[in-house]
């Protein structure tokens, strides 16, 4: 039997399976946690579980001298040193495509509520302000015809991509390579000129951190939306709220944040900006296969098989 630590009380169908097999303790842990909580603890694990927002860093891979794997429970694995642990020859896995849907579901919902206002709408309704059909009532834009900007053509930015022709938009994307002819790939800088809505879905490393600076702000579009569902720290947030603040962009849809859980407060006075609290993958479905994907890999790897979703370098 080998130790396993799961972070938090995840719903599964192999949860029965992974707790007869080996010993299994559950903590109940969805607050950030860092190197000091897991240093004191990693040395008698074989295989951890853990949430996005618990960080895997090398001082807690050293003192991890009996772990096999750590299992991520989502498909970003930046909370991870990936290349270390790696190198230190344990496998590291990630939960991709069962999550694919419900975060592209997530990112259309976003730019709908945020182009059609409709978060204004319900909180003027439910103040029992709405005293009659007026031509002017919280205008929105139309999508058809407009021009979507993805950046990061991935699993979840095809996928959004994909559903945009149901709305007549058309379809340009940034990326580090060139994925495909479907859709046409354009440099970053000429995709921030076009997008009237531009949507992120690349992954977090040293190279997309702050992506969206001071100085890439500025060939943003005049009014254009942005979405994003990947990481908050693609984007410079002091500096998106100073877009916002002189109106150069129409709007933000937003479900990640620099820093989450603590949220800039000064985003929480812009009616044109909805906030949601990380739910990209939040469904009952999606949640319990990437909990199946995420206990799978560590009973395969503690089965002496190969994980089904590895990361590789
Ligand atoms: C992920 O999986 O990386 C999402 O951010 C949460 O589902």
């Amino acid at each position: 039997m080998a130790n396993v630590l799961i972070t938090f009380p995840i719903f599964s169908n192999y949860l029965k399976k992974i707790k007869e097999k080996h010993n299994v303790e559950i903590l109940n842990y969805s607050k950030p946690l860092g190197e000091e909580f897991f240093i004191k603890r990693i040395k008698k694990y074989d295989g951890i579980i853990i949430l996005l927002s618990h960080k895997i860093t090398k001082n807690v891979i050293d003192e991890g001298r009996n772990l096999k794997i750590i299992s991520n429970y989502a498909v970003g694995y930046d909370n991870i040193d990936y290349e270390y642990a790696l190198k230190k020859g344990i496998y590291v896995t990630n939960t991709p495509d069962v999550l694919t849907e419900a975060t592209a579901n997530l990112t259309w919902a976003l730019i709908l509520t945020v182009t059609r206002r409709i978060v204004e709408g319900d909180k003027f309704t439910r103040k029992g302000r709405f005293k009659g059909w007026k031509p002017d009532l919280f205008l929105g834009i139309d999508l058809e015809g407009k021009t979507l900007g993805i950046l990061g053509l991935g699993r979840i930015g095809m996928a959004v991509a994909k559903k945009a022709s149901s709305f007549g938009m058309k379809v340009i994307y940034y990326d580090i390579k060139k994925r495909g002819r479907k859709f046409n790939y354009f440099e970053l800088e000429k995709v921030l000129k076009l997008s009237d809505i531009l949507s992120i879905h690349l992954p977090l490393t040293k190279d997309t951190y702050h992506l969206l600076n001071k100085e890439r702000f500025n060939l943003i579009k005049k009014g254009a939306y942005i979405i994003n569902t990947s990481r908050g720290e693609i984007i410079d947030e002091n500096i998106l709220i100073k877009a916002l603040e002189e109106k150069r962009i129409a709007g933000a849809g937003l479900d990640v944040y620099e820093g989450e859980p603590n949220i800039n407060k000064k985003l929480f006075k812009f009616k044109n900006v909805v906030l949601t609290p990380h739910i990209g993958s939040a469904t009952v479905e999606t949640r319990t296969k990437m909990a199946d994907l995420a206990i799978l890999n560590v009973l395969n790897v503690l089965e002496g098989k190969e994980p089904l979703t590895k990361i590789i370098p």
